[in-house]
């Protein structure tokens, strides 16, 4: 089974919409590459003009949140319903910044997995232990855990087509990468669970992202691993000539 390799930045809360279309403009027909899927997550009010910037390349636009409703008395929300009219193809779902200051939960997570589906949206599920959880041995049973609550409900149709991105949230920001092999390790395990969830077939087209700084220099050993089929990058997808770097490693 092959899985197309996907790098996938995380812009978190940055850039205004000139700093969007300016850094789109500098990247369009380069971070274009064979073979690898390139997505960038942006800001909400980013996501209009990229996605119209993105017409006619192969780079897909994602958004980093939504809310599980279509519509509603949610102050502040934004759905499905609205990401899909705009045109956005990917969202990221229980980023752990989210769980940590956000409150979203697994049971959160997974009904904002489904408003994903019913709005042909698909999810980047971010899963991943915290450095104390690691301490303690408990990784591949928060990630389980966390795993299992994200394809909770699921067809196996509908779980081929998830994207999980395995962060370790003591990777996140710090500098201080997970090994590859110890990467390769966890999302092997989280792969095994997805396949006690369903079967081998299913298991091998999820497509499991590594993050937690990656960069352009580390990338390549990332992808280097069986089961690591891209990353999802914080700081290192913010400057087009890296962002460009790290699409041109995952080759
Ligand atoms: P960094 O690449 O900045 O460590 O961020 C990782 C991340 O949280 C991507 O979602």
């Amino acid at each position: 089974m092959s899985r197309k390799p996907i790098i996938a930045g995380n812009w978190k809360m940055f850039k205004t919409v000139s700093e969007a279309a300016s850094f789109f403009a500098d990247v369009k027909g380069k971070a274009e590459v064979d073979g690898v899927e390139s997505v960038i997550c942006a800001p909400f009010t980013a996501l209009p003009s990229l996605v119209e910037a993105a017409k006619g390349t192969t780079i897909a636009i994602g958004a980093q949140n939504l809310h599980f409703e279509d519509n509603g008395a949610f102050t502040g929300e934004i759905s499905g319903v609205m990401l899909k009219d705009l045109g956005v193809k990917y969202v990221i779902i229980g980023h752990s910044e989210r769980r940590a200051y956000f409150a979203e939960t697994d049971e959160i997570v997974s009904k904002k997995v489904h408003a994903a589906f019913k709005n042909d949206l698909t999810p980047i599920v971010c899963v991943g232990e915290k450095l104390e959880e690691r301490e303690a041995g408990e990784t591949k049973n928060v990630c389980s855990v966390q795993t299992v609550a994200a394809f909770q409900g699921l067809s196996a149709s509908q779980a081929a087509e998830v994207v999980v991105a395995y962060e370790p949230i003591w990777a996140i920001g710090t500098g201080k990468s997970s090994t590859s092999e110890d990467a390769q390790d966890v999302i092997g395990y989280i792969r095994s669970v997805i396949a006690g969830l369903y079967d081998d077939a299913t298991a091998a087209a999820v497509r499991i992202q590594y993050g937690g700084s990656v960069k352009p220099n580390n990338v390549a050993e990332y992808m280097g691993q069986q089961d690591i089929d891209g990353a999802l990058v914080g700081g290192a997808s913010l400057e087009p000539a890296s962002y460009i770097a790290l699409i041109e490693g995952a080759k």
